[in-house]
């Protein structure tokens, strides 16, 4: 039976109450510092002043990173990996962080969206990535290179992943598309093992975490986000199956016959 442990509070404080070396793998998408009056984005086709909410804007991310980065290489096993989602306004310091904590640095995965929002302004290029770093304690950790192989068409995975900007299921502003968790999830942890997000906003993680039969421990500071998330990942009790694939297993049939041999999953065909 797949445990879910799910808790309201700042990541900081709650991840002391977690023992040392007790989770398989963590992934973390934490705020990215970008709003304020100095970022812009499109919002209905205008320029507006970029506004995640309060929680994206940080005095010294640095400190902040370094904070919540420690007490997550505490908790996490030593054959786990922790994997952080950003952009440019916040990597430059994870990249340090990892580095000054001794982290081995295994992969820094380019998240590309090709249907990313255009850009109105002409000074700069249209962002249309993230940046996916993977970390480990030792060299030593968990990675079903298989399985990548398999969800990759029977090629090597690279570290270019084209995973399209999805239509966001909750009104959390930096939802997460369920394909690119389920993929992650899949590479770094088996059924069984404990995934932790510090950052679980809508909740995606955990959806796809349970879905995949891992067991989830997932943080929020904000209540409503907290709610948003606790709501959405018990509704996943009534499904059991993946929908990661599907694009790719309606094309193979082989493909499908492999996770579901492999993986033991019900693979959804729609
Ligand atoms: C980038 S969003 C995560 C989005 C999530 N991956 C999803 O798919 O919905 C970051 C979340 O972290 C929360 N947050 C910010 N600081 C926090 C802290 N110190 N502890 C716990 N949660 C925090 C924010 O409220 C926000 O919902």
């Amino acid at each position: 039976m797949t445990k879910i442990n799910l808790q309201h509070g700042n990541c900081v404080e709650l991840l002391k109450n977690i023992p040392s070396g007790s989770i398989n793998q963590i992934f973390a998408d934490p705020p990215y510092n970008l709003s304020g009056s100095n970022y812009q984005t499109v919002r209905s086709g205008k320029m507006v002043v970029c506004d995640k909410g309060d929680w994206d804007v940080i005095d010294d991310i640095l400190e902040f990173n370094e904070t919540w980065v420690k007490e997550c290489v505490r908790v996490l096993a030593d054959n786990g990996t922790i994997w952080i989602s950003g952009t440019l306004h916040n990597h430059p310091s994870i990249g340090i962080i990892l580095k000054k904590l001794n982290l081995w640095i295994i992969n820094d995965v380019i998240w590309f969206k090709r249907n990313a929002a255009p850009l109105l302004s002409k000074n700069r290029l249209a962002p249309s990535t993230e940046l996916i770093w993977i970390g480990s304690k030792t060299k030593k950790y968990y990675f079903d290179y298989e399985t990548a192989k398999i969800l990759n068409g029977g090629k090597q995975m690279r570290n270019l992943w084209e995973i399209n900007a999805q239509r966001h299921l909750t009104s959390h502003p930096t939802e997460k598309p369920e394909s690119l968790l389920e993929r992650i999830i899949l590479l770094g942890s088996k059924e069984g093992d404990v995934v932790l997000d510090p950052f679980m906003g809508s909740g995606t993680t955990g959806v796809v975490a349970k879905r995949l039969k891992r067991d989830f421990i997932g943080f929020e500071i904000s209540p409503e986000y907290f709610e948003m998330a606790d709501k959405r990942i018990n509704k996943e009790k009534k499904q059991s199956k993946i929908v990661y694939s599907d694009k790719l297993i309606n094309k193979d049939e082989q493909l499908r016959l492999l996770l579901e041999k492999q993986a033991k999953y019900n693979v959804a065909k729609v």
